[in-house]
């Protein structure tokens, strides 16, 4: 008999051994054996609404589509989409008080510049990139862009939509949100000017023939998103952002992110307010 829509589905060990190591590989994310009742929680309402009645049926049905087509799927049950604007703000204020102005003097001649928010979300961090930079007044006229991706499509598709209700906004002062945002209802509408700086595309940070399609970046964000991962996948992900880093980029990750005492090619910067890391100007690839 089929479960109803609110129904959990047991998931024994070895089943759930099996999903946590399909999206391990695909994804990076490493699912702890306590994450056992939160997959068998959140992958229960897939198998009802797929119809199947057990987790052995599910990887049975795994194998009878394409894995990767399923996991895709799955996924965007399973990670935390938490964010908001200008979240951990200690951060994006050094970002705009030194980072900047030091972009500013080493892009004056070409007059562009290109930041990645990487495990964008549903696009508060690329905006609260594109509102610092519009503040700022450094770069008017120049050529600004913001590229922002994730894994989750149905995040994105909120990122382009650029409506935000009232938890996106916790931090963000009065005089920001009355600037750049307008009220539509419940929620509130980024200003257009600052939305066309942004573009949006699911990209999985582990799927090198995807990544190899990007260009370089003058600084790329990447935060609360490497805590998922284990260290196999922590660690060529900081090396492909150092491969799509322009000389002298700058990697800003999550607090709880730090590169101390790991492999990375990168240099540590010490701001005054944040720790952040420089692909040195010399450095290859
Ligand atoms: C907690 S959110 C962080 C959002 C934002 N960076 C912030 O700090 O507010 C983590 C995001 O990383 C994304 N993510 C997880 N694994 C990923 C992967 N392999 N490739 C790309 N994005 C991934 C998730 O879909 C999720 O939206």
């Amino acid at each position: 008999m089929l479960s109803n829509a609110h129904s959990t589905i047991a998931l024994s060990m070895d089943v759930f051994r099996i999903i946590r190591t399909a999206i391990n590989k695909r994804f990076g994310i490493l699912f702890s054996d306590s994450d056992r009742y939160l997959l068998e929680s959140r992958l229960s309402a897939r198998l009802t609404d797929l119809e199947l009645s057990s987790f052995e049926e599910y990887i049975a049905y795994f194998k009878t589509t394409s894995n990767d087509a399923e996991l895709d799927t799955a996924i965007e049950l399973l990670t935390n989409n938490e964010t908001y604007f200008f979240r951990e703000d200690y951060q994006l204020s050094a970002f705009n008080d030194e980072l900047l102005p030091r972009l500013q003097m080493q892009k004056r001649k070409e007059r562009q510049l290109t930041i990645w928010s990487a495990g964008c979300s549903s696009g508060e961090e690329a905006y609260s990139i594109a509102i610092f930079i519009a503040e700022s007044g450094l770069f008017s006229g120049w050529d600004v862009r913001i590229f922002g991706s994730d894994i989750s499509s149905r995040m994105l598709e909120r990122a382009r939509q650029s409506r935000f209700g009232k938890s996106a906004f916790r931090t963000t002062s009065e005089y920001l949100k009355m600037k750049y945002f307008k009220r539509q209802g419940a929620q509130w509408e980024l200003d257009s000017q600052v939305r066309e700086k942004c573009s949006f595309a699911k990209i999985n940070l582990l799927d090198t023939d995807r990544t190899a399609m990007l260009g370089r970046f003058d600084a790329i964000f990447c935060r609360n998103v490497l805590m998922y991962f284990d260290k196999k996948a922590r660690i060529n992900t900081v090396h492909l952002f150092h491969r799509h880093l322009n000389p002298n980029g700058y990697l800003l990750l999550g607090h709880t992110e730090s590169l101390f005492n790991q492999d990375t090619p990168f240099t540590q910067v010490n701001l005054r307010e944040a720790l952040v890391y420089q692909k040195q100007e010399s450095a290859l690839a």
